[in-house]
């Protein structure tokens, strides 16, 4: 049987960002059987509809890796009480043109590390909203809302916090689930 593959997008460019080492930890979660490969948003344009029949060559790319897939995971950080515009701009050219959406029916699951409380709750919810206009099945429980990031990851971003670790693995194997019964219904 073939291996499912997830693809891992980070809404933070940043070098040591949490969200990339909380994609990093659930690297070493994955169910038997499921690859997990991370692309990063470095270098895609903002959006301009004028070039969406042509798009530049990072978005091209950026869109073949999500088609190439057979899940989504996102690890996004919240700014300012939302996802980052970087991240948005990335699902704005996924979805176009018109009818060629690259994120249509794949199924995905939501995670998030912010150094404040509330663990990226309020991108997360903004995010879902986002994946409702892009036909997108998404889990629903767990939420993973990891807050207070300093104290859940050590020196070297790894992330150290048994609860935070075990709802990231629940969170994979429930979107396998997913993509399997999402593999079911549409054949
Ligand atoms: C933040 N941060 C932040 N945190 C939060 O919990 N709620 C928020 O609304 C914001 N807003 C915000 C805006 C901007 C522009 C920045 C740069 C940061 C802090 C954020 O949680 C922190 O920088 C994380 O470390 C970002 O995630 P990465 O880059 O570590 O993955």
């Amino acid at each position: 049987m073939s291996e499912l593959k997830i693809l891992g997008i980070v809404g933070s460019l940043r070098k040591d960002s949490y969200n990339a080492f909380a994609l990093k930890a659930a690297q070493e979660l994955l169910p038997e059987g499921v690859s997990l490969e991370t692309v990063s948003l470095l270098g895609i344009p903002v959006f301009n509809q004028d070039d969406e029949t042509a798009p530049p060559a990072a978005v091209l790319e950026f869109k073949q890796k999500i088609m190439a897939a057979d899940a989504i995971l996102f690890a996004t950080p919240e700014y300012n009480y939302s996802l980052p515009g970087g991240l948005k701009n990335a699902l704005d050219w996924g979805s176009r043109p018109y009818g060629q959406s690259a994120w249509q029916g794949k199924a995905a699951a939501i995670m998030g590390v912010s150094i404040g409380n509330f663990g990226t709750a309020r991108a997360q919810y903004d995010l879902r909203k986002i994946l409702v206009a892009l036909d997108m099945p998404v889990v629903v429980q767990p939420e993973v809302m990891i807050g207070n990031a300093a104290e859940r990851f050590d020196q070297n971003g790894v992330l150290t916090d048994e609860r935070s670790r075990n709802l990231i693995k629940k969170l994979l194997n429930t979107l396998v689930q997913l993509e399997k019964s999402v593999r079911r219904t549409t054949g």
